[in-house]
């Protein structure tokens, strides 16, 4: 049980990632929004590949289940020939994007500036964003996890200061995406107290109203308790939120 007085609503993101991009994902989003109707107190979006984002959002319409991308470009428009806008996203239905996640950072050359520059876009154009955050295996055996976490959070926090609450963190230690390796409940909520603390250097409104969600192999028999977890205010779900009952599971562990 949350202290009182922890006024955040809780979120829990489906990050789709490269899964799901046909009638499975059609199939999947129409089966979380009808375990998500009866569940309330609780956020839920899903993050579906962009081949079937606008048809998603445009099906989820008048539920209770908000679309996100997982990733855009960070210019209105242009010769920019691959690449999606945060405009074009809002008109395709989205209301979230998912920004800095770590396979970007790590396959795609995305670094804190250009993270930065994207949340920028995002919260420009009504977007709101979810950047992700989060520590090698090697930096935290090296002790260096708040200050590889304090690094990437000091690159974007000003810009989510502009409008305290409209954007969330998510902190996805690498070490436990896709592995079966879990932070525990006192591993997560210490990072997550600090990046709350990071944030009350800044503004202390910014840092009640973030939303600071937890991300790597959550799943249903974990989560209640990364979730009861005093600034864990909802989970970044990859693999389990590819199956219904596995995701409509965590969220109802949410509230
Ligand atoms: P898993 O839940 O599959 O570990 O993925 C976490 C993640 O990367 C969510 O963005």
């Amino acid at each position: 049980m949350k202290a009182v007085g922890t006024q955040r609503t809780p979120l829990i993101a489906g990050n789709w990632k490269m899964y799901m991009g046909g009638r499975a994902g059609h199939e999947l989003a129409r089966g979380v929004a009808e375990r998500a109707k009866g569940v309330g107190g609780v956020d839920v979006v899903v993050a579906p590949p962009l081949t079937v984002l606008a048809a998603i959002a445009h099906e989820l319409e008048g539920s209770r289940v908000q679309v996100s991308a997982q990733n855009l470009y960070p210019k209105d428009e242009g010769a920019f020939t691959g690449e999606v806008s945060a405009p074009m996203l809002l008109e395709a239905g989205c209301k979230w994007v998912i920004i800095g996640h770590s396979e970007r950072r790590q396959y795609f050359g995305e670094t804190d500036a250009s993270v930065a520059e994207k949340v920028a876009a995002a919260q420009k154009a009504g977007l709101r964003p979810i950047v992700c955050v989060g520590e090698l295996l090697p930096e935290r055996e090296a002790g260096k996890t708040l200050e590889v976490v304090y690094r990437q959070v000091d690159a974007f926090s000003r810009i989510l200061g502009d409008q305290p609450g409209f954007g969330v963190i998510a902190y996805e230690p690498v070490w436990a995406i896709g592995t079966g390796k879990v932070a525990g409940p006192e591993q997560a909520q210490e990072v997550h107290a600090a990046i709350r603390q990071r944030l009350t250097g800044q503004s202390a409104e910014l840092a009640s109203a973030t939303r600071v969600l937890y991300g790597g192999s959550v799943k249903p028999d974990n989560a209640a308790g990364l979730l009861a977890c005093q600034d864990v205010d909802g989970a970044l779900v990859g693999g389990a939120s590819l199956k219904v009952a596995d995701f409509a599971a965590i969220i109802e562990a949410a509230v």
